[in-house]
């Protein structure tokens, strides 16, 4: 854990991971060890983000590689009944390894403002049922029924996958040893905008000169009025209402309903074209509204998921 390189090693597999889009939640792992099947996988902890209460059933390895995180333990026989009093608390700073060697409920928690990221080894027989077929408390059972397909999960993974990305710049900009700038520029390469400028932002404080060279880093970016905006969800089902005298886009899902923008009731037509067509130019969004104003409004949509924006000139 004191290796800038074995860090490296687990971002580059990690990201690899990443670029395939794949998100799901726990600890994916980016390598299985050959014939012993240990697991490797990076845990990613948004702010005041925690795991649930779970139970490990064969040993894991757990240690912090940025920021910190906190661990709750439980009693086991009250966790089997249901109830789950903390039992200790143990601070896991950066550097702070730990480890779980007999079955143990716990419970990591990311106590601070920032993301923080931790590095997991797993046995290969955690997380499986004993001889009666039981699973580890608090891991539910795979179900066989295929989760209904959800647009808005599917934003919410993209924008989680961001944050992934720009954490993982942190990282790599306090490393001291280590070829970062190639993880840099993969990282660009899939970044939105914000992440894009965080990358470039970390290429030229460590890598001034190679930054100047990279044809992909030194790419304009930014969202203007020329940027194409295209939704990036298929099936996203959109609406606009009025409330409270203002406007907001809704998305609409068997589930129920959720607002994903609420501006001025006056820039209302703009909702109305960003709700009816699937793909429009920024500085064609109607209404009253300022150049500005459109750009933050596809900004918003960017940075959150909703919209991928494209420089017309790139797009076949
Ligand atoms: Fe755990």
């Amino acid at each position: 854990m004191q290796s800038d390189e074995f860090l490296l090693d687990c971002l580059k597999r990690d990201i690899t991971r990443l670029e395939k889009h794949d998100v799901r939640p726990g600890l994916p792992p980016f390598f299985i060890v050959p014939d012993f099947g240990i697991r490797m996988a990076l845990g990613y902890w948004a702010p005041d983000q925690d795991a649930r209460p779970h139970e490990h059933n064969a040993w894991t390895v757990t240690a912090v590689c940025h920021n910190e995180l906190e661990v709750f333990t439980y009693d086991r026989e009250e966790a089997l009944a249901g109830r789950f009093p903390v039992k200790n608390r143990y601070p896991a700073p950066t550097g702070k390894a730990g480890y779980i060697y007999d079955p143990c409920v716990h419970n990591p928690h990311n106590p601070t403002g920032s993301w923080s990221l931790s590095v997991h080894l797993i046995s290969p027989f955690d997380g499986t049922p004993d001889a009666n077929g039981t699973l580890p408390i608090g891991l539910l059972p795979p179900s066989n029924a295929p989760a209904e397909p959800s647009a808005l999960a599917a934003c919410a993974r993209a924008r989680r996958r961001q944050s992934m990305y720009r954490l993982a710049l942190e990282v790599l900009g306090r490393m001291r040893e280590g070829e970062t700038f190639p993880l840099v520029e993969r990282i660009f390469a899939n970044g939105n905008v914000g992440t894009k400028r965080l990358a470039r932002e970390m290429a030229s404080l460590r890598h001034g000169d190679r930054l100047r060279r990279s044809d992909l880093l030194r790419q304009d970016t930014e969202i203007s009025g020329q940027s194409r905006a295209r939704w990036g969800q298929q099936g996203l089902r959109r609406l606009v209402r009025s409330r409270d005298g203002r406007a907001e886009l809704v998305v609409t899902e068997s589930w129920g309903e959720r607002v994903i923008l609420r501006v001025s009731s006056w820039a209302r037509p703009a909702l109305e074209v960003l709700a009816r067509e699937e793909e429009l130019l920024v500085r064609d969004l109607p209404g009253p509204i300022t150049d500005h104003e459109r750009i933050s409004i596809a900004a918003a949509l960017e940075e959150h998921g909703f919209i991928t924006v494209n420089d017309p000139l790139t797009l076949a």
